[in-house]
């Protein structure tokens, strides 16, 4: 079938909106959580309360992203606007009617609104008083708050992702992702597998209140991907780079496309004596749910490279554990460069990603995150030269070209990260991503005026020209 290529750019509301108790919201997860310790963060200046002011500034937003030629726009209806507390029965008619108007102003400027449900904004409530979803309670709250968002939006919404890189629901990173926190005393490989079944259930739950309530949209399942490379052609390299890519990239997503569980993470659990399993009505559902998938989305920043444990006399489940942990995994690559945060530069890698997703499971794939966070301030006249940015955009937009014209990936879309700038995920301000300037500083909020960054006119034309003209020759 012939559509348009969706070029656009992403945003995540939690980290943008601000006004976080505003017409009856209530606070998240992301509102609540600590700020990480990193040199020269002072939390005071970290809250959640105004961000970027995105509540107030949506249209003039929206407008911005015409004037760039989105033909698509992702944001995530924030849990907690919808649902407060999480539990209620009915939902909060200010929070739905504010992304009503969103969706039918972006629909009136041509843009096709893509919703993210579940990205980074579990209501703190359900949090704290249940575990976020670690707890299956939890699990029937999401269907409710699914399917209100489902049926208020049938027929204006075409595309939604069920959950904001599902395949992040692991380690000490699950507090924001899901909600949830290890039960004391419990093994971190179990919490690891048992939050794997539940996140398995929230997509396929997603997937069949959506199809149920509008069988025209178009869902997709939505991992994180940081795809490995082999360290070496030292064969133990190789297939510690095997085993690393499904364990970090696939579980999810295997679900989801192949609708069982997939075999190397059944032997995981074999390997280690886990005996949790689902449950055969839940297994009806996942399996149910893979039959009505439409697309796979992704986001990507970067690759990792993969290396086999020095340490040889270690039995093999051993060296697995060592290749694949819960805190951050792989080594860095010798041959990339690296941005502020050490996030390694590598274009290629997201042509890498997009055919071995459309490899292993044949159907359409769609970037939906891709960018660079900078440091950066407007100068006197409000200018930002951003070349930087644009240099990176260049790498990884070729990566994109090429595995759709060249390679024959069919990819529906290309949505970078992000049209405006907004709180990190550590809920800062410093690492920026918009083709737009926001004017507040670290300490201080400002009025939070919108200003074109340099990117902003290239990025226009590289929609006009479908991709095909990157070059940093814009007059600014
Ligand atoms: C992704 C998240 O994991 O990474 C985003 O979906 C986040 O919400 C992005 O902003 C970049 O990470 P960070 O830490 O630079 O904000």
């Amino acid at each position: 079938m012939d559509r348009q290529f969706l070029w656009g750019a992403a945003t995540s509301n939690v980290q943008a909106e601000g006004a976080y108790l505003e017409d009856g919201k209530g606070l998240t997860v992301f509102d609540t959580m600590p700020v990480p310790e990193q040199p020269g963060i002072i939390s005071q200046y970290c809250d959640t309360s105004i961000a970027t002011d995105h509540y107030h500034h949506y249209k003039e937003d929206i407008d911005l992203m015409a004037e760039m030629g989105f033909k698509a726009y992702r944001f995530s209806a924030v849990w907690a606007r919808i649902h407060p507390l999480g539990d209620e029965e009915e939902p909060n008619e200010k929070g739905l009617a504010y992304y009503e108007d969103m969706i039918n102003y972006l629909l009136s400027k041509g843009i096709e609104p893509v919703v993210s449900l579940v990205h980074f904004d579990m209501p703190d409530h359900l949090s704290k008083k249940y575990n976020g979803f670690y707890d299956k309670r939890v699990i029937s709250f999401y269907a409710r708050h699914v399917r209100d968002l489902a049926e208020r939006f049938k027929g204006k919404v075409k595309y939604w992702i069920t959950y904001n890189e599902l395949n992040h629901v692991k380690g000490s990173h699950s507090d924001i992702t899901a909600g949830a926190v290890k039960p004391k005393g419990m093994d971190e490989k179990e919490y690891f597998v048992h939050m794997q079944h539940n996140i398995a259930l929230v997509h396929a739950t997603a997937v069949n209140i959506l199809k149920e309530v509008d069988p025209d949209c178009q869902v997709g399942v939505m991992p994180g991907i940081w795809p490995a490379y082999p360290m070496t052609c030292d064969p133990d390299d190789v297939i510690a780079c095997e085993y690393l890519n499904k364990m970090e990239n696939c579980i999810q997503s295997d679900y989801a496309v192949f609708g069982e569980e997939p075999w190397y993470f059944r032997q995981y659990k074999k390997n280690r004596n886990i005996t949790c399993e689902l449950n055969e009505e839940e297994l009806d559902q996942i399996r149910s749910a893979s039959k009505k998938l439409d697309f796979i989305a992704f986001s990507y920043y970067s690759s990792v490279c993969a290396k086999a444990p020095e340490d040889r006399g270690l039995s093999l489940t051993e060296q697995e554990d060592l290749v694949y942990g819960f805190g951050p995994n792989g080594t860095k690559n010798p041959h990339l460069k690296a941005n502020e945060w050490g996030w390694q530069i590598d274009g290629q890698g997201l042509r890498y990603a997009l055919i071995r997703l459309y490899d292993r499971y044949h159907k359409p794939v769609f970037v939906v995150e891709n960018g660079i966070g900078i440091d950066e301030t407007i100068d006197e006249n409000g200018k930002l030269y951003d070349d930087g940015r644009i240099a990176y955009y260049q790498q990884n937009i070729t990566g994109v070209i090429q595995a759709r014209d060249h390679d024959g990936v069919n990819v529906m879309g290309y949505l970078a990260w992000s049209p405006f700038d907004f709180l990190s995920a550590h809920k800062e301000i410093r690492k920026r991503y918009g083709f737009i300037y926001v004017d507040r500083t670290f300490e201080d909020i400002r009025e939070c005026k919108r200003y074109r960054k340099k990117s902003f006119y290239w990025y226009k034309k590289v929609i006009e020209s479908d991709g095909l003209d990157l070059i940093n020759d814009v007059t600014y």
